[in-house]
């Protein structure tokens, strides 16, 4: 049997799923292709018909379709649900299921790179943004059992609206960009979620890391560049890296775990990625 999976998107161009679902397609022996569906607005519905009655096991789903597509599936996933996005498309013969693996599988690459957290869950953590992706990873981290996690963002209600119905047991507290470079040094991991720092404007970063603690565990979910503002200078105060194309590789492990119920051997794809990233 050949799979069809994909990916839906507009515009999508450089993609690098293609080329991480054909990786774990090879090394589980599962036959298949993985395509680009880029799909103008007018025509999602359509498409996901074409989806759901063509035997497609299963699809990715990136901006600006995230929330967009919840209305067309017929089930969501809890997760999904408290993220309000998903990114991947369970197709159960014509029946379709929404889930969201970006925190999960952010989360997964962290404990990977430092295991020890699996364990510890007092770690003091700022999450720096308050888009999509952040939203996704408090949930995540909040579900494994961090219950110390502030915010610092450019826009505070922003950051207060993933916040809302947690509080409870959270007590989160929100931070200005400007108090949160103050008091880095209360915090034992800082994860960069906004695209401050990205490509084309590699130059910039959301927070100076001046005041950080050494061996503080400094993260970002931006992959291009793979070396970011920020993690150089997180990297000059001798802190523990983790880079953002880690969290593409895992968030689609669980994708594929998804479809195929098979966890794909990452192998050496973190060391290939990197070098397909530097070009
Ligand atoms: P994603 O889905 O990738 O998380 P997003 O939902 O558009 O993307 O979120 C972008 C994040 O980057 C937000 O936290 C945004 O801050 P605001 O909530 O204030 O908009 C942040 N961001 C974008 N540009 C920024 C800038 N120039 N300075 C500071 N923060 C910025």
């Amino acid at each position: 049997m050949r799979y069809q999976l994909g990916l839906i998107g507009y515009p999508v161009k450089h993609s690098l799923s293609p080329w991480i679902h054909t990786q774990f397609m090879e090394k589980t022996g599962i036959i298949g292709d993985y395509s680009i569906l880029e799909t103008t607005p007018d025509s999602l519905s359509k498409q996901i018909e074409m989806i759901r009655n063509n035997g497609y096991k299963g699809f990715n789903v990136t901006v600006p379709y995230k929330q967009k597509i919840i209305p067309l599936l017929d089930e969501l996933d809890e997760h999904a649900s408290q993220i309000g996005a998903v990114n991947t498309v369970v197709n159960k013969d014509g029946y379709l299921i929404g889930y969201n693996t970006d925190g999960t599988g952010y989360l997964r690459s962290l404990t990977r790179y430092y295991p020890n957290l699996k364990m510890d869950k007092t770690k003091r953590i700022l999450i720096v943004g308050a888009g999509g992706a952040a939203r996704g990873i408090y949930v995540a981290l909040k579900s494994s059992g961090f219950h110390q996690i502030d915010f610092a963002n450019r826009t505070i209600e922003n950051a207060q609206s993933i916040t809302e119905g947690h509080n409870k047991e959270m007590n989160t507290k929100i931070l200005t960009l400007e108090q949160a470079e103050e008091h880095t040094n209360q915090y034992d991991i800082i994860i960069q979620t906004t695209n401050v720092g990205m490509k084309p404007n590699p130059d910039q970063k959301p927070i100076s890391l001046h005041n950080i603690r050494k061996n503080t565990i400094v993260s970002d979910i931006i992959y291009q560049p793979i070396w970011t503002n920020f993690l150089q200078e997180a990297l000059s105060y001798e802190a523990a890296i983790h880079h953002g194309h880690t969290m593409l590789l895992y968030q689609a492990q669980l994708a594929f775990e998804l479809w195929f119920g098979i966890k794909p051997p990452l192998d050496q794809m973190d060391q290939e990625l990197k070098q397909i990233l530097e070009g």
